[in-house]
């Protein structure tokens, strides 16, 4: 039974500033950095500090307001211009979590639909509010997620998760680590952790909320998982995604890929848990995402120190996607989805805003 413990807070307004937990320095220390420009976001988003699909959107949804605030709109027209800039400008922070772009067009959209004669005031205040709301509809989200999932990992005694899908992730308790904390209130297993190379999400975020929670865990490095389930220590693998096909194929943290294929191989089902806001309708398969490549320095050199000769070149794409023929179903808020993907998340897909109006 996992102990009680705080909640973790990854993002949170403090009514001036954005106050965001600094997650390139955990578990060493806990340290909060406090945001209170569009800039300052921008880097914190590039840089890790605040990171995970859901996170980055709840995140820059609050940007568009800081930097709206700012930089002190003359007129409600010069208000919707202004927004719409900084949505632009936070969009060019990471390219493939598509909650990202979810959350900015949001805020588009609310600065779009202020009638012409709202004074500056009313939009202000409109922005503020569709962050506050994103961010707590993730949490609400986050929570359907869990419930529904955990019955999924029912009777393992062993399941098994990569990169951080968790509460550092997420505005809540995370999607695939709230799965498994859900599960754990009643289930009895041990979580394999994959340490997740290059950047160590997974041992230095998921393996810290595993030991908050209070649940058994084993840290592994990414190369034991195909033993761990050879050996028959696992009984389902769940991960969370930074983007969803319309045909249910998902990019995660790169290592996912692999880890669905060794799943398939030994039998065991993998899952994927995110909320509706991580679906790309627009895509047609995931051919199409996005993929972000990240500096050579990740490969080559660790915690500052080189690891590779001088001059090395790396190959450092961020993230791999999962054809949906190795997921055995997606958890989203809305319940549990499953083969065949395109028919059964377009039932849930969500009437698009600018249609309404
Ligand atoms: O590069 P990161 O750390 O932002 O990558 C995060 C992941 O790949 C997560 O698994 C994903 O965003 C799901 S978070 C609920």
């Amino acid at each position: 039974m996992p102990k009680t413990k705080q909640p973790i807070r990854t993002i949170e307004w403090t009514g001036r500033t954005l106050r965001l937990l600094d997650q390139t320095l955990l578990p060493g220390r806990t340290s909060y950095v406090s945001i209170r420009t569009e800039e300052e976001l921008w880097d914190a988003i590039k840089r890790l500090v605040v990171r995970g699909a859901p996170a980055i959107g709840v995140a820059a949804a609050w940007g568009v307001y800081l930097g709206t605030r700012r930089r002190k709109p003359k007129s409600i027209g010069d208000l919707k211009r202004v927004a719409c800039d900084v949505a632009d400008y936070l969009a060019t922070s990471r390219p493939t979590a598509v909650n990202l772009f979810w959350a900015l067009e949001e805020c588009r959209h609310a600065a779009d639909s202020l009638p012409a004669n709202a004074t500056v005031g009313t939009g202000l205040r409109r922005l503020l509010e569709t962050a506050e709301h994103i961010q707590r509809d993730d949490e609400k989200r986050c929570a359907a997620i869990a419930r529904h999932g955990a019955p999924l990992l029912k009777g393992a005694s062993g399941v098994l998760t990569h990169c951080n899908a968790g509460a550092l992730a997420t505005a809540g308790v995370g999607t695939a680590v709230g799965v498994i904390l859900h599960a754990a209130r009643t289930g009895d297993f041990t979580v394999y952790v994959d340490e997740t190379r290059p950047l160590l999400q997974g041992a230095r975020l998921t393996a810290w909320e595993m030991n908050a929670a209070g649940v058994d865990y084993r840290l592994i490095a990414d190369s034991m998982a195909a033993s761990a389930m050879q050996r028959g220590l696992v009984q389902a693998v769940v991960t969370g995604a930074d983007r969803i096909a319309a045909n249910g194929d998902s990019a995660n943290k790169i290592g996912t890929m692999p880890l669905a294929i060794c799943a398939r191989h030994f039998g065991v089902p993998f899952y994927i848990a995110a909320p509706i806001s991580t679906i790309d309708y627009s895509l047609r398969s995931g051919a199409e995402i996005p993929i972000e490549e990240r500096s050579d320095d990740e490969i080559t050199s660790f915690g500052g120190t080189a690891t590779a000769p001088k001059g090395t070149r790396a190959f450092n794409p961020a993230f791999d996607v999962v054809p949906a023929r190795l997921i055995s179903a997606i958890v989203t808020e809305k319940g549990v989805i499953r083969a065949p993907f395109r028919k059964n998340l377009a039932g849930i897909r969500p009437r698009p805003k600018r249609e309404e109006r």
